[in-house]
């Protein structure tokens, strides 16, 4: 009886106006701010995406300077969070001390949650870039048992976390600036993707009047399951299942047979049907990585390559329009860093900070903002008597 419209999944709702992202899935068009994402990723770096992103334009050389002093200005958390991180169990998985410790910011900076102040909420978001990728590189080492490793903000943004990932206090570490350069680019193809299900989520929570702190934890909650953010990590795990290159016909089997819900991790999106650009770009920055670290033979890239061929000409994937997306080279070049599969998705989170963080500023800031609210199609029981226990 009811007139609403039943679309589970929302493949054909449109949840907001948004000026900040576009996507053709047929062409393979991926545009931020009208700018395609293969001159952004070739030719830009993290920040300048950032600021596009949240303010619309490229910055000009001085805007740059500026933006990049106010987010290193931001690198460090409160001391007290490094208690947050020793609270959890050290097997804990990264991205469960991830959902925990950025919402905890929350209780830590309360002069940016007042959520009508313009510059509250610019300050908000400066230091959310700014810090994950210090709460990130805390999270891992707290995971394999080393020190943090304090920012040093004469670093661009990724040798800086490359850095407080992976430097020891009892040697020198040099960043290599390819490998950081590649880092960069993983970030930018990671920064935003319109309304997929974390940053639904996180308008959602910020519909509210949440704070953003706790809408960024949101969408780290929501983006850790594998059908999103956390494909890298199954993508890697799969290759590693597979093992060698004569067992993939057995995967694809599997893959195909409707009785298994086994999928091809890495394959499939839901707005890409024709191919997925980042993961292009992706898979050049894969080879970059393994060329510069002179990994020639990584079986895990030949089973990746051998697995891309057979289901690119294999009629159920053609059919289906299943291609690789983003997340099947990234898991490739993140191992090659030295990143456990296990710090993938935390690596997505924080680069997907600031297309949340920009898209709930959009939100905020949109005059037809109301709080989100989906209605239902009720097939349960009509109404009925209560029966007392002893009854029934
Ligand atoms: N392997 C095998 N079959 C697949 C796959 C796959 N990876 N993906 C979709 N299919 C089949 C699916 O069985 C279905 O077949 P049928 O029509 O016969 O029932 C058909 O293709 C359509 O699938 P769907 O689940 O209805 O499509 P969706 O748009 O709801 O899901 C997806 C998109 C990305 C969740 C899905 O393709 C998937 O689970 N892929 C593997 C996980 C993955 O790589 N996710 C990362 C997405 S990109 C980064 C991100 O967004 O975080």
């Amino acid at each position: 009886t009811s007139t609403f419209t039943y679309d589970p999944g929302f493949t054909s709702t449109a949840s907001c106006e948004s000026s900040i992202t576009f996507i053709d899935g047929d062409e393979g068009v991926l545009l931020h701010r009208g700018y395609p994402i293969e001159q952004l990723a070739e030719h830009g770096d993290f920040l300048e995406v950032c600021y596009l992103l949240l303010y619309g334009e490229l910055p000009t050389a001085a805007q740059k300077k500026d933006f990049d002093y106010r987010v290193v200005h931001h690198t460090m958390v409160h001391e007290q969070m490094s208690r947050f991180f020793t609270g959890f169990r050290r097997d804990a998985h990264p991205m469960a001390v991830m959902c925990g410790c950025v919402g905890a910011l929350s209780a830590f900076y309360h002069d940016s949650t007042d959520i009508t102040d313009p510059h509250q909420r610019m300050v908000a978001s400066l230091r959310m870039i700014a810090k994950m990728p210090t709460l990130a590189a805390m999270a891992y080492k707290y995971h394999i048992g080393q020190p943090f490793v304090y920012p040093k903000n004469d670093l661009d943004y990724a040798s800086n976390f490359l850095r407080m990932c992976f430097a020891v206090p009892c040697e020198e570490y040099v960043v290599n600036p390819v490998l950081a350069r590649a880092m960069d680019r993983i970030f930018i193809l990671h920064a935003d993707h319109e309304q997929n299900a974390s940053t639904s989520t996180v308008r959602l929570a910020g519909s509210s009047g949440a704070n953003p702190f706790a809408c960024i934890a949101a969408g780290i909650a929501c983006l850790w399951g594998p059908a999103h953010g956390g494909a890298n990590e199954a993508a890697l795990n799969m290759l590693t299942e597979i093992g060698t290159v004569d067992r993939i016909p057995e995967y694809i089997a599997r893959a195909k047979d409707k009785n298994d819900p086994f999928r091809l991790m890495g394959f499939g999106h839901r707005v890409y049907k024709n191919y997925d650009p980042r993961a292009k770009i992706m898979q050049k920055t894969a080879h970059e990585v393994l060329g510069e670290l002179g990994i020639k033979d990584d079986p895990l890239l030949d089973i990746a390559i051998e697995l891309e061929r057979i289901a690119l000409t294999d009629d159920y994937f053609i059919e289906k329009k299943l291609y690789p997306n983003v997340d099947f080279y990234s898991g490739i070049t993140l191992k090659a860093l030295g990143f456990p599969t296990t710090m993938f998705t935390v690596l997505f989170a924080l680069a997907r900070t600031v297309g949340w963080i920009a898209q709930w500023n959009e939100m905020i800031e949109d005059p037809d903002q109301r709080i989100g609210r989906p209605r239902q199609l009720y097939i349960g029981a009509g109404q009925r008597e209560y029966v007392p226990v002893s009854k029934r």
